[in-house]
């Protein structure tokens, strides 16, 4: 089987990119991560990924001119590493629409709530505001428009009364630690079709799963 190199990109923790790493530990994973880079030198996460012998990258955007020569360093090193897939994983840093155009279906984020609710910052604060009683995550493909792209998928979680940001984000972190390897497997595997802004399994691909229960509309 021939696995995707993927690149992870973070900006601070790195606990999603931890958990495509221990996914990624599978020999049946579709993909290996190939690099971890960071737009920020001091990314805690650099630490964990260079301890488990995976090749890690800082370009502190900081020090470029703009926007288009930070991502032309980025471009170098995806090169370098061979990278096909790009993982944005708490990647605090936008890209480009040029950049964005260039990896089309092959660079994918995870976002801390159930969009199309709460593009942008700042989402557990906003959803206990609004009061809402369900909350989760996304996997979806990168657009040039900001938290837009197919969804590949998702998590939800019942917002409990006594929650406050930090244990409704615990929550959803948990499930974000979930989504993600499972949407980067079916990435990987090339078995994810896209359609508008709807991704669905190619039929002609799937394994027959005895446990597939017929519907309706199969009859
Ligand atoms: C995660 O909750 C991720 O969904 C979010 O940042 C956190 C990073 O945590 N991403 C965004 O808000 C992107 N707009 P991690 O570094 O522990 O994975």
């Amino acid at each position: 089987m021939s696995r995707k190199r993927v690149a992870i990109f973070i900006s601070g923790r790195g606990s999603n990119m931890r958990s495509l790493v221990e996914a990624a530990k599978a020999p049946d994973y579709p993909a290996e991560i190939a690099l971890v880079f960071s737009n920020r030198p001091e990314a805690e996460g650099l630490a964990f990924a260079k301890a488990q012998g995976i090749a890690t990258a800082a370009v502190d955007h900081k020090i470029h001119a703009g926007r288009d020569e930070f991502e032309k360093s980025v471009q170098i090193l995806l090169d370098l590493h061979r990278v096909e897939l790009i993982c944005l994983a708490g990647f605090m840093r936008l890209l480009t629409a040029n950049f964005v155009r260039a990896w089309e279906h092959r660079l994918i984020n995870i976002h801390p709530a159930l969009l199309p609710a709460y593009r942008g910052l700042h989402t557990h604060e906003r959803a206990l505001a609004d009061g809402v009683k369900i909350h989760g995550c996304t996997v979806h493909f990168v657009v040039p428009e900001m938290d837009q792209g197919p969804i590949i998928a998702q998590a939800a979680v019942a917002v409990l009364d006594d929650d406050t940001s930090d244990t409704l984000a615990a929550r959803v972190l948990k499930q974000e630690h979930l989504i993600y390897p499972a949407a980067l497997a079916r990435v990987a595997s090339g078995k994810l079709k896209i359609s508008g802004n709807r991704t669905y399994d190619d039929a002609s691909t799937q394994d027959f799963s005895p446990l597939r229960v017929p519907e309706i509309d199969d009859v």
